[in-house]
Formats: C-alpha cells, structure tokens, sequence
C-alpha cells in the first residue's frame, strides 16, 4: 500500500455550485470554504503531513473586482478568526505565490506564517497568486544568479516548494482536467484524481474514496 505524505488540490467548481444553488458565485466560495476545513480535518485524523490548496491563481485576477474583493475577504476573516485553532492544533501555515495583496492582508499572511511556522502536525501550503511557470522562472534566475548548475537538486532548492516533498496525490473537483498552471514541476510523477463533484460537494466519504484508491496504485516510477 502506498504512503500518503501530501496531497494537493485545485479547489474547482464554487462558481458553478454558487449559480446552481444560490444563484451567487460568491455565495459558492463562502460554502467552498466549508469544505476546506471538512478536509483540513480529515487530513489530520488520516496523519497526512502536507495539504497543499491552490486557493489563487496569476489567473484569477481577471475575474470582476467584485468577486475578487470577495475571495479575499473570505480569506482575511478565516484567517481572522482560525488561526489561533491552528496554530493551537499544532498546524503550520506557508504560503505559495507572491504576496501582492492588500497592506493588511500580506502582513496578516506573514504573521500566520511566523506564528505558526515551528509547528509539526501538519503542513497546510495555501497557494496564493500563485502560478507555477512564474515560480519556475524565479528558480531559473535565482541558479543564474548564484552561478550554480542548472539541475533536479538546484531547481527543488530554488522553489517555493523547497524542504517541501512533491504531492503523492493530486485531487482536482469540478469535471474539469486540467492543471491550471499549478505545481507543474513538482506533480511530475503524482497520481491525479479527476472529481466529477463540485468542490463545495465534495465530502469527507469522497476524499477517503479516493484515498483509497490512491493507496491501492501500482506507483512504478519509471520502472516496472
Ligand atoms: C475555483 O472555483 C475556486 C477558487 C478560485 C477559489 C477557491 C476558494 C475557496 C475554496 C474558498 C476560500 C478558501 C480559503 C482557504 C479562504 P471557481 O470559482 O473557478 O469555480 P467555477 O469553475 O465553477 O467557476
């Protein structure tokens, strides 16, 4: 059976889930965050280490002013309001992306990291403005820099994702197959788990379905 150590997801389908049930895509994102603390809960009681949640995308600033101000509000109150709950069930914070944000939103970014930044039960990698070319072009220039060989080791050190280890599991709700510009280097050889549910659907039976299944894989790495 195979070790579950990291799981990613890319968090689709609010949208969609909003219009069809409240006629609101952003009354689809405030239920889309119920079901990221469902799995926040359920990656503790399965002992996984690493959670990492594509929450923004470099993309994603092109939706309405409206929905963005939203999204980040959303985020600033849960933040806010569950930060000492984390960092009380001993859960680290890190961010992935650039932190362009508001004056208040970044530093309360920083202060989640630093506050939680020594704790050990799990690592939850929160991807903010976060686009994985950029992130790979940051590394290239970074080894260029420091006039270190272009190589596997050099780039993994010159990543966000450093002292990170690469998601065995990647999960993607909302019926679409894609990447979506996420982790791109660092999925190379994950196993990719398409959901047909929209992720404010998606539920604890669904996750450990798939989980199931994940640990069951024949995982060869190149060989056979
Ligand atoms: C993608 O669905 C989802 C997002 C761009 C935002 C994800 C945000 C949350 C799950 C809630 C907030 C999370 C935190 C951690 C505060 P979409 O809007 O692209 O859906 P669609 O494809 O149906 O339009």
């Amino acid at each position: 059976m195979n070790r579950l150590n990291h799981v990613a997801i890319i968090m689709d389908g609010n949208g969609r889930w909003g219009i069809k049930y409240k006629n609101s895509r952003n009354a689809g994102h405030k239920e889309g965050l119920k079901t990221v603390e469902k799995i926040i809960k359920e990656t503790i009681k399965k002992k996984i280490k690493f959670l990492t949640l594509f929450a923004f995308s470099t993309e994603n600033w092109k939706r309405p002013k409206k929905e963005i101000n939203y999204l980040f509000n959303l985020l600033e109150n849960f933040l806010t309001n569950r930060i000492k709950d984390l960092h009380k069930q001993n859960i680290k914070l890190k961010i992935l992306g650039s932190k362009k944000f508001s004056k208040k939103l970044n530093k309360l970014l920083s202060n989640s990291e630093k506050k939680t930044s020594k704790n050990t039960k799990l690592q939850i990698n929160l991807a903010l403005n976060y686009g994985s070319k950029s992130e790979l072009i940051g590394a290239f220039k970074k080894i260029q820099i420091s006039k270190c060989q272009i190589n596997e080791k050099n780039i993994g050190r010159y990543l966000q994702t450093k002292n990170i280890p690469d998601p065995d599991l990647l999960i993607r709700t909302g019926n679409t197959k894609r990447l979506s510009n996420f982790l791109l280097w660092q999925l190379a050889y994950s196993e990719i788990f398409f959901e047909k549910k929209l992720w404010p659907a998606f539920n604890e039976k669904d996750f450990h379905r798939i989980i199931k299944e994940y640990k069951n894989i024949k995982r060869n790495f190149g060989r056979i």
